[in-house]
């Protein structure tokens, strides 16, 4: 008999830390208050659940190939060319097959230290090596991206703003990044939040995508349009950047219930409005409230903050989320992001907001955690 040779995935596959999803439920079952995953406390426009039940009758037919009637809505809402809109299962799928057109063994990609870990798994997928830059203030250095490019350099991966931290940067530092950087590298804005932005300096991407040949911009409709379970992102892209996804993504890789719910959500400018009024509002009442609690709280331009917890016995992050799901609330640990003493709470309802407060002033009150 011969040996079994083992079957060995490609260079990089196995440094891969398989990604871990925000927790979603208890031991014991029943209701939980879930912010562990960014996700909108108001569930999806009541158009796109219905929109996406009608579909039911065409189940057995295979969907629109390329996603055309999204690409057509997302185009007439943002006033983009539908051609160069490239729609996927979740933007993680874009982020995938960005990383698959442009990164092979031997290149670089840069994305910055506390940036969305999605960047790192898809860049070492392909075999390529991952360079990690240093931020400041838990937010994207543009001169210390730059300072990491070498000729090997193929892309830089910026979450503007980032997930977990929430922190963004100015449109004005998006465009020295991309003038500073190579002809050759492609910047990938990831703007998985950008409904959510209220400052003015921002802009989540559409502009550079629109003036370089060189800059592509994702977006998803997993936050603010509540239809995470339903997987759908899209690129806004130079032409020949779309050209290249188009070729190697899956030939239905949009379902038709997603394409209808899509299409759906982007007409309900109210649900859309009121939930940008309501983050605004608790994101801020959140931020002042933990503070008065004696917690750090990272500045936030997202639908989430970042909470530091002051570490050691009974003040840990790991016991705080402990003692939040004794009480049946999951937030996100965020250790492998490089915050091992802070939790990423999501906006939730005005109930779970409160809920939580409660819950914290109770573990800190028990654990004796100082004011500061
Ligand atoms: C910064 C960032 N980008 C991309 C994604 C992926 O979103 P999806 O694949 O659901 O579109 C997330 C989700 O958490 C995110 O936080």
């Amino acid at each position: 008999m011969t040996a079994k040779r083992a079957l060995r995935p490609r260079q990089g596959i196995l440094d891969i830390a398989a990604y871990a999803p925000g927790k979603s439920a208890l031991a014991g079952g029943g209701p939980v208050i879930k912010l562990s995953s960014n996700e909108t406390p108001f569930g999806p426009s009541p158009r796109a659940i219905e929109a996406y039940l009608k579909e039911a009758q065409t189940l057995s037919r295979y969907p629109d190939g390329s996603a055309r009637p999204l690409r057509e809505a997302i185009a007439k809402l943002y006033g983009l060319d539908p051609a160069r809109i490239v729609c996927g299962a979740g933007s993680d799928e874009l982020l995938s097959l960005l990383a698959t057109a442009y990164l092979g063994p031997g290149d670089e990609a840069i994305y910055s230290r506390h940036g969305f870990l999605v960047y790192r798994i898809v860049i070492l997928a392909r075999g390529a090596t991952p360079v990690v830059a240093p931020e400041k203030n838990h937010t994207a250095d543009v001169d210390e991206i730059l300072a990491r490019v070498t000729p090997a350099t193929r892309m830089v991966f910026l979450a503007n703003p980032n997930n977990p931290t929430g922190t963004y940067i100015a449109f004005d530092e998006v465009k020295r990044l991309r003038a500073g950087l190579p002809e050759d590298v492609v910047l990938v804005l990831d703007a998985a939040y950008a409904e959510y932005v209220r400052a003015n300096d921002y802009e989540a991407g559409i502009e550079l995508v629109a003036t370089t040949h060189n800059t592509v911009m994702t977006r998803t409709f997993s936050k603010i349009y509540g239809l995470a379970s339903l997987r759908i992102g899209w690129a806004y892209c130079p032409d020949a950047v779309a050209d290249a996804l188009n070729r190697i993504r899956g030939p239905f890789n949009v379902s038709g219930p997603a394409i209808a719910a899509g299409v759906a959500s982007l007409e309900d400018h109210a649900s859309m409005a009121r939930a940008v009024e309501h983050n605004e509002v608790w994101l801020g009442r959140m931020a002042e409230a933990l503070n008065a609690l004696g917690l750090g709280v990272t500045p936030s331009a997202a639908n989430f903050l970042l909470v530091h917890f002051p570490g050691g016995n009974g003040h840990s992050a790991a016991d705080a989320d402990a003692f939040l799901q004794s009480r049946r609330i999951i937030l996100r640990r965020v250790a492998e992001y490089g915050f091992p003493e802070a939790l990423r709470m999501t906006v939730g309802t005005e109930e779970e907001n409160l809920a939580v407060l409660d819950a914290l002033k109770a573990f800190l009150g028990a654990s004796g955690a100082k004011r500061q």
